[in-house]
């Protein structure tokens, strides 16, 4: 039997194990998928530990994803986002990858939405606004990244190829020209509140929400006001974890099944 696991802290709550095992059912794999929650600190060992012990992939979350950079080979976009949520250890060396990004483009496909060629605006410039930046720059979008801390958007940006930054204020010039939004900071979890203002919001856009409790945030519900699509937090989570599971096991993930595990617990 394969373990495989999470690591963060706190990981008490976390999603990944039922969504992981409902694959292992689906396809018939002999693993079990568990959460570890090394101190603040301490991820570099728990990652040897896993290691040691046979763990034949780790996944990881807040406040480890950069930690765990020092242990692993990043493949590249990792690397140049400069977080690591999955970690393959069937190798040589510990491979380390972003699906969180993957996440990102997963999503928008799975729903038809082409991002080559498009004008994207991504709010927030943390873990979650690095990687759908590099992800949606990668895959052919101008983007421009609107973060309350407008120094941090300017820094981001320098490193995504053709990316523009400002403050939140820039939002209302971008998101009217905009075919794609998404939203990477954590306003409207647990609470009604939007980074975005809803007279910006237009029926030629595509929202998609990295915030997935509550399913439907104020910002969601303002863009299907608007005439947008919208595209909910539980598909970039959903995606993340299908695109580990493909690292891990070389198949294709089987979506349904672990959309339905992740869904009925939301
Ligand atoms: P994560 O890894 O989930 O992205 P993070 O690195 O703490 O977490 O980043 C949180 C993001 O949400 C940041 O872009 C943050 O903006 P700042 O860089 O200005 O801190 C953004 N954010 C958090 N609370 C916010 C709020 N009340 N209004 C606007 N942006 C907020």
């Amino acid at each position: 039997m394969d373990v495989y696991g999470l690591i963060g802290n706190p990981v008490g709550h976390s999603l990944s194990p039922p969504m992981h095992e409902a694959a292992y059912e689906a396809l018939g794999i002999d693993a079990r998928y568990v959460t570890f929650e090394p101190a603040i600190g301490s991820a570099p060992e728990a990652v040897s530990a896993a290691e040691t012990l046979g763990v034949a992939g780790l996944n990881v979350t807040v406040p480890f994803k950069q930690d765990v950079l020092d242990v692993v080979s990043p493949e590249p976009l990792a690397e140049r986002i400069g977080a690591v949520n999955t970690i393959d250890f069937t190798g040589e060396t510990p491979q380390g990858y972003n699906t969180d990004a993957i996440g990102v483009t997963r999503s928008f496909e799975h729903h038809g939405v082409s991002i080559d060629g498009r004008d994207a605006v991504v709010v927030g410039a943390g873990g979650a606004g690095r990687a759908a930046a590099f992800a949606l720059a990668d895959a052919g979008a101008s983007v421009h990244i609107a973060n309350r801390t407008e120094s941090r958007a300017i820094d981001l940006a320098a490193a995504v190829p053709g990316a523009s930054a400002g403050g939140l204020d820039t939002l209302s010039e971008r998101v009217p020209t905009a075919d794609i939004l998404v939203n990477a900071t954590s306003v409207g979890m647990e609470s009604d509140e939007t980074p975005v203002p809803a007279g910006v919001l237009h029926d030629d856009l595509t929202v998609l929400d990295a915030v997935y409790a509550p399913l439907e945030t104020r910002l969601l519900r303002e863009a299907s006001d608007a005439g947008a699509e919208t595209i909910d937090g539980a598909w970039m989570l959903l995606f993340q974890g299908v695109a580990a599971f493909e690292i891990w096991s070389g198949e294709d993930g089987p979506v349904d099944a672990m959309n339905e595990a992740l869904r009925s617990r939301l």
